[in-house]
């Protein structure tokens, strides 16, 4: 499939969806805390996106996915599944990814969130994965090449010690959640397509503190790092435009 240029109309109403999902992420932040099961952050997140009219979650149903929101605790990496038996309790680092459809159109964004006090180190690999977002999209922009994000993102990881997750990658995202193109988090020889204003990415760098490779639990969805490493999620969806990259998923 062809990457889509969005339409003024489009980039309306996703602009819209992204704007919802960052309130959605701001309050499940203040939510989070030890003792609550990871279905009850499903619950509250679904909760909080239907409180916005027009606003439904994209991840319901989308391939089967069979809940809200995305809750991936430590070795998890994406696509954890929420349990009412599964507890967070302090130390642990929790990945949060959502969606929010708004008159057919998507935005896609994940957190990773403390719980209570946690260990410097996943500090540190929470603070390098938002580092990477934001390293990458500084060559999110018109006339270049969509390889340049990659390796910007894989770079700064690499540098920094952490490895690079290479089974789940970012996207494009308009009218369904996964769109052309592909965004990998590392670098290929290829330079890939070149970025056009009205193109909308999701942009999302997961990070282990060990070994990169990952499987897939029982359920199908949850991925865990082979070596039970702990890892991070970050991800916006964002807008080319002539100029700067917009970030559509976080509050200006
Ligand atoms: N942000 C997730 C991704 O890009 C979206 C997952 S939707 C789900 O993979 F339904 F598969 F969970
Ligand atoms: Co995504």
């Amino acid at each position: 499939m062809a990457i889509t240029i969005k339409s003024q109309r489009e980039i309306e109403l996703m602009t819209r969806a992204g704007e919802v999902l960052a309130i959605v992420h701001e309050e499940l932040g203040k939510f989070i805390r030890p003792g609550l099961s990871t279905l009850d952050i499903d619950k509250k997140g679904e909760e909080i996106i239907r409180s916005f009219d027009g606003c439904t979650p994209s991840f319901l149903n989308y391939n089967g996915y069979p809940a809200s929101i995305c809750v991936s605790v430590n070795e998890a990496v994406v696509h954890g599944i929420p349990r009412d038996y599964y507890y967070i309790k302090e130390g642990d680092i929790v990945s949060l990814d959502a969606g929010v459809c708004y008159k057919g159109y998507h935005s896609d964004a994940a957190r990773t969130w403390p719980v209570g006090e946690v260990s410097d180190e996943a500090k540190r690999l929470m603070k390098v994965t938002e580092e990477c977002f934001f390293e990458g999209i500084r060559y999110a922009e018109a006339g270049r090449h969509l390889n340049e994000i990659s390796k910007a993102i894989e770079a700064k990881a690499v540098e920094n010690g952490f490895s690079i997750i290479r089974d789940y990658i970012g996207h494009g995202i308009g009218s369904t959640v996964h769109e052309a193109p592909e965004i990998p988090n590392f670098a290929r020889i290829a330079r890939g397509p070149r970025l056009t204003p009205g193109m909308t990415l999701a942009i999302e760098p997961m990070l282990s503190a060990g070994d990169y490779r990952v499987a897939r639990l029982a359920d199908n969805w949850t991925a865990v790092t082979v070596d039970g490493s702990l890892t991070s999620h970050y991800e916006n969806t964002i807008l080319i435009t002539e100029g700067k990259p917009v970030i559509l998923s976080l509050k200006s």
